[in-house]
């Protein structure tokens, strides 16, 4: 968002039904923590078939899109907004490659899931897409700006 400091971005990232399913949710939002990005906006819900398509239009007609929105629907998830200097980037990286068997160790994707049907995690790829998703998944008020007291350590 453009009130945000110079260099500074806000992510969508949102653990998928697998990542709730099995215990990891904590794991997970441990990592961006201890990465340094801060939580802005966090919620657990279930979504609907309806956002689900919206959040994969890009991928609608491709031949996992289908089995996708179902997987995703399937269970509740958590989605939530980070901040931090090159957040998309830094929360991509830190997330891996689509395919985990294909992850490097030390990222999430990586070291706790085994296939791309169920790798765990999404994370906004670009700025026009993290935009994109936080207004489809958050509504202005669900986002909460802070000062971290710890940034002075980092930034
Ligand atoms: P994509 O946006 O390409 O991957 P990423 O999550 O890394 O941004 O695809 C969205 C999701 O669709 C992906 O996380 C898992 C699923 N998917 C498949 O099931 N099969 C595929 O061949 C691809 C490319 C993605
Ligand atoms: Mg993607």
């Amino acid at each position: 968002s453009s009130h945000l400091p110079e260099g500074i971005e806000r992510t969508f990232v949102m653990i998928k039904p697998d990542g709730v399913q099995r215990g990891l949710v904590g794991s997970i939002i441990s990592r961006f923590e201890q990465k340094g990005l801060k939580l802005v906006g966090l919620k657990f819900m279930h979504a609907s078939e309806c956002l689900l398509r919206q959040h994969y239009a890009e991928h609608e007609g491709r031949p996992f899109f289908e089995p996708l929105v179902k997987y995703v629907q399937s269970g509740p998830v958590v989605a939530m907004v980070l901040e931090g200097p090159d957040a998309i980037k830094v929360g991509r990286l830190l997330i891996g490659t689509t395919d985990p068997s294909k992850s490097p160790p030390g990222t999430i994707r990586g070291d706790l899931a085994l296939q791309t049907r169920k790798n765990l995690i999404h994370g906004s790829d670009s700025s026009e897409s993290a935009q994109r998703e936080i207004e489809l998944w958050f509504g202005q008020r669900e986002l909460v700006g802070w000062e971290k007291d710890s940034d002075k350590w980092l930034l």
